[in-house]
């Protein structure tokens, strides 16, 4: 069903079959913070072994309310507006399923990440495109317009965002909310990277004006504490919207996790200073990556956060397309990327020369990638 499934079961297997460094999925190759490791195996040793009340354990549904409120000023009640998940992917299905309709209109960023439209497929509605354009990937108010039907009822968003590492500004995100007051959309928001943040700053979208009571907001531990593996999310935001992924969440899965619930809250209760420093760190492997590739010839896009960066190929001889060039980098050049194609609903479209890096690895990773790259680049002339 979905594209990007496939090429990454492609791309693994490719990685795997030609030892080719994999700079395709978003997953740091680096443990994340000990204290928050020792908290999960406190946690275990504690007894937090059986279910997980369906809502989440407590202290978790506290320390998301305390966070929310501390990062956002966004007050929220931890017994009906906080919902625990299994990763922000079930928050994610949760609020599709349980929100989409069939015979909805759904617009969400395009490139999109690939579970949206996966979801709103099975949901029975329609993801209709606002689509942006490298290298700025800008927001623009005819790309929101020419994507509107009468049908119109849901928005995703997602910042930063994944694949283009586009933070979204203030203006962008008020004229989003501007659509969603005027045509009365509950919006989905996915901040799954909203500390992930370089230049510029996190807004979340549900503390724009007349946003929060139709907000649904999505996060999760994996990408801010480089604990991808923990699969611990949450939906926060008006109870009715919440109340919806519960609805779907009961039969999903029910309660589990319970450990690794435990010990995201104790991470969420840490200092900020945590957060920060990851975000330096990551900072740092962008720099690296985007430097080495940009002295070797490569037209780097900018990033301002997440995991990924992109690269423009369609200056490069001899390349068509991002798939095709994605698919001979692992045999040519020893180097696993995606091709952006796969995350739009038109891969002819503006995304059709990108190809994403993740840079969420190993220092000596990213050097020998880009050193890799940077000789395939010189033969191509
Ligand atoms: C934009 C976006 N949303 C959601 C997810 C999934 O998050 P989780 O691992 O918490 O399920 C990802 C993971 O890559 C992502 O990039």
């Amino acid at each position: 069903m979905s594209t990007e499934t496939t090429i990454f079961t492609r791309m693994s297997a490719l990685a795997e079959e030609t030892g080719a460094l994999n700079l395709g999925q978003g997953f740091p190759d680096e443990d994340g913070p000990a204290e928050v490791v020792e908290a999960a195996v406190d946690a275990l040793r504690a007894g937090h072994n059986q279910y997980a009340p369906l809502p989440g354990v407590a202290p978790l549904r506290e320390a998301i309310a305390e966070h929310q409120l501390r990062h956002y000023g966004i007050a929220l009640d931890p017994a009906t507006q906080v919902q625990v998940t299994f990763g922000a992917t079930e928050a994610l299905a949760g609020a599709i399923l349980g929100i989409v309709e069939p015979g909805d209109d759904v617009l969400a960023l395009d490139p999109t990440y690939d579970a949206y439209a996966a979801l709103v497929a099975r949901a029975g509605g329609r993801l209709r495109p606002i689509v942006m354009r490298p290298p700025a990937w800008r927001v623009e108010r005819e790309a929101i317009e020419a994507a509107l039907t009468p049908a119109t009822r849901v928005l995703i968003l997602n910042t930063p965002h994944n694949p283009t590492g586009r933070v979204l500004d203030r203006s962008e995100l008020e004229l989003l909310a501007e659509v969603a007051r005027e045509h009365d959309l509950i919006v989905i928001t996915d901040e799954v990277y909203e500390h992930l943040v370089f230049d510029g700053r996190h807004i979340a979208a549900a503390t724009l004006p007349g946003m929060g009571a139709r907000t649904l907001t999505i996060s999760s531990i994996g990408k801010s504490y480089g604990l991808t593996g923990w699969k611990t999310g949450w939906a926060t935001g008006p109870a009715e919207l919440v109340g919806r992924v519960r609805g779907v969440k009961q039969f999903l899965t029910f309660g589990g996790g319970t450990p690794f619930q435990h010990a995201s809250a104790v991470a969420l209760r840490l200092p900020d200073r945590l957060l920060h420093e990851a975000a330096a760190t990551l900072a740092a492997k962008r720099d690296r990556l985007s430097g080495a590739l940009s002295a070797g010839g490569f037209d780097v896009l900018h990033t301002s956060g997440t995991y990924f960066l992109s690269v423009d190929a369609s200056e490069i001889p001899g390349v068509g397309d991002a798939l095709e060039l994605c698919l001979r980098l692992p045999h040519e050049a020893g180097v696993v990327a995606i091709p952006m194609s796969v995350f739009t609903a038109d891969p002819d479209g503006p995304a059709r020369s990108i190809v994403r890096l993740a840079f969420c690895k190993r220092d000596e990773v990213l050097d020998e990638a880009a050193e890799r790259l940077v000789a395939w680049r010189a033969e191509q002339g």
